[in-house]
């Protein structure tokens, strides 16, 4: 299982030094959580794509960048974070009408398409879709925040869609990616890696006051790997 930081709990005038300091500890990949004041529950705002293009200025090409869009309009705004330089864009399906339509335009575009659900959300929203989808994100908190408790009762989702994708690439489909989101810390990174997660979201498991990135990252991966 392989780990991507969310830099939701970063201290944003700070925010090329703790991204720099991820790659350095060994990151490749970033998850930006875009926020537009309306969708989640506690209205929150975050950043939205002059932000994105600057860190993609900043860490190169070779850095894979996903937007994880928490807003009311993505299939409306999608092409600006395209534009700004993400690699994938997931999309929440409790906030689109056309999925369908959204991952052809996002494909048509160059860059991959995901879709996430919400911890009450069925999974048969999205089971449809499957077949075309790069990456599924399970969110293992409501969205809104960093630093909440993880709701392990999302372990039947996560199932679900393991065993759906397992079966799409044994009938040779494609290999659409299983991401976790929200609360994922040391002591239940190797739970979720146990259900078959291929990416977890770590943001104040990552970013804290607690230790540095590279040295919460290797308590993360030791904890995986024991
Ligand atoms: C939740 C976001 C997250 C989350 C991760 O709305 O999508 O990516 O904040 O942060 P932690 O790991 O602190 O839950
Ligand atoms: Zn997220």
């Amino acid at each position: 299982m392989r780990i991507t930081p969310s830099i939701l709990t970063a201290d944003f005038t700070r925010l090329g030094e703790t991204i720099d300091s991820a790659i350095n500890a060994g990151i490749d990949w970033i998850h930006l959580d875009v926020m537009d004041g309306n969708w989640v529950v506690n209205r929150t705002i975050t950043f939205g794509p002059a932000l994105i293009r600057s860190i993609r200025e900043r860490v190169g090409p070779e850095i894979f960048l996903d937007c994880h869009l928490m807003v009311t309009n993505a299939e409306e705004t999608w092409k600006q974070y395209v534009d700004a330089g993400v690699d994938l864009v997931i999309a929440h399906i409790e906030a689109i009408e056309d999925p369908g339509a959204l991952i052809s335009n996002l494909h048509s575009s160059g860059v991959k398409a995901g879709l996430v659900l919400n911890p009450d959300t069925d999974t048969s929203t999205i089971l449809p879709y499957l077949s075309d989808l790069d990456l599924v994100l399970v969110m293992s908190v409501v969205p809104g925040k960093g630093g909440q408790s993880f709701m392990p009762e999302v372990e039947e989702k996560v199932r679900t869609f393991r065993s759906a994708i397992d079966k799409q690439k044994a009938n040779g489909g494609r290999e659409t990616l299983l991401m976790i989101d929200g609360g994922i810390k040391s002591h239940n990174a190797n739970l979720v890696a146990n259900w078959g997660i291929d990416i977890a979201v770590v943001g104040s498991g990552l970013i804290n006051n607690k230790g540095t990135i590279s040295e919460n990252l290797d308590e993360i991966i030791s904890a995986i790997n024991n």
